[in-house]
């Protein structure tokens, strides 16, 4: 660590050990010390790989709306979710920081809302990479105490760049110094404009500690899903996203996916970028072991030969080795790839030092 601020301070960049760096940024000094960084180029070579194809509109029916939680640290994020849920997450994280997103699935009058809460901004980074498809709705979450921070300026270009639907919910209303006002004021450079200011956004007021607005909250989303018309094909093979995913001692690699298309079943071959397996297990969010699932839902699955990246797309495959076939393509045209883009940074750092 002391070697890499050193570096980075002798090029005019001064950070901390604990502090975060662009991507480019780590690539580049990742070049100098002869380190090639690989997960961006992966996501040229998969999407290579993996060219939309048509679907068929007649085998299309509605799916669950995919909600992200973004927003500054702190600004009740995950207790949002706690209040929907009406469980208690928060308590049981690690100095009541979010490290990794969770997945919950919520059914309100029989329909079912997909949520993903994300920790700071990273993990809606690498998945807003991967496509705008991962998902349908932001809920921007502001403290009303706090206002507009930072990290809800980044959100809220992520939620825009991904092309997807802005719900305000201005938080922590229950407390003194709230200004919900402030907050609708300070949206509106953003051309987050509320519907009592002569715009087209949606501001729900909201306290995740009293719950007050919770219901509301959960009526605008279903009904924004309800005008974005989200549907997809259970019947045809399953494909999604790796939201997160770590090696376990016992179960050995374990990765939590979105299923997006079709549905997926224990006993699929997989293919994940480098890595490929069978699924051999399934448990929803709720801890419970399943045999499928289909468009919208969150799964952990075991299986899987190696550790996959968040953000990875995942597909099913005939058998299993197309699926190992599938990964090792991966592997070798993302090695080619990284030799060009090597090349390519090599040459061009020639140039500038003559
Ligand atoms: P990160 O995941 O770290 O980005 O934070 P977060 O946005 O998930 O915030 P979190 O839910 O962990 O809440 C942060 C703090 O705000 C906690 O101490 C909560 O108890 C408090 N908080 C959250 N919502 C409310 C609310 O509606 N009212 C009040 N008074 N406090 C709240
Ligand atoms: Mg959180």
């Amino acid at each position: 660590a002391a070697v890499l601020v050193k570096k980075l301070f002798l090029q005019g960049t001064m950070v901390t050990v604990n502090q975060d760096i662009t991507y480019e940024t780590a690539e580049e000094i990742a070049l100098e010390f002869n380190f090639i960084v690989e997960p961006e180029v992966k996501i040229d070579v998969i999407e290579e790989l993996l060219k939309e194809e048509e679907e068929d509109e007649s085998k299309m029916v509605s799916r669950p709306p995919v909600i992200c939680v973004m927003g500054h640290v702190d600004h009740g994020k995950t207790s949002l979710l706690d209040a929907i849920r009406k469980t208690h997450v928060t308590d049981k994280e690690a100095g009541g920081i979010t490290q990794h997103i969770g997945a919950y699935v919520v059914s309100r009058g029989g329909q079912k809302i997909t949520f993903l809460d994300t920790p700071g901004h990273e993990a809606f980074t690498s998945m807003r990479m991967r496509g705008a498809n991962s998902t349908d709705i932001a809920i921007l979450v502001v403290a009303a105490d706090d206002g507009v921070m930072p990290q809800t300026v980044e959100a809220i270009n992520h939620a825009k760049a991904a092309g997807i639907e802005i719900i305000v919910a201005v938080n922590k209303i229950d407390k003194p110094s709230a200004n919900i006002e402030r907050v609708k004021q300070e949206l509106t450079e953003y051309e987050l404009i509320a519907e009592d200011w002569g715009g087209s956004t949606i501001f729900v007021p909201v306290s995740a500690h009293t719950g007050e607005g919770i219901e509301q909250l959960l009526e605008m989303i279903l009904l924004t899903a309800e005008m974005c018309e989200l549907k997809a094909n259970p019947k045809r093979t399953a494909r999604g996203l790796v939201i997160e995913a770590e090696l376990d001692k016992g179960k050995g690699p374990v990765a939590t996916i979105l299923v997006q298309k079709g549905t997926l079943r224990v006993g699929d071959p997989i293919a994940v970028g480098p890595c490929h397996g069978k699924v051999r297990a399934m448990v929803d969010d709720k801890g419970r072991r399943i045999k499928e699932a289909g468009p919208s839902t969150p799964v952990e699955i075991l299986g899987l030969n190696d550790v996959p990246n968040a953000g990875e797309i995942f597909v099913v495959t005939e058998n299993d080795k197309e699926a190992r076939n599938f990964a090792e393509t991966f592997i070798s045209e993302g090695r080619e790839k990284l030799l060009d883009d090597t090349k390519a940074k090599l040459s061009l750092d020639g140039l500038f030092s003559q």
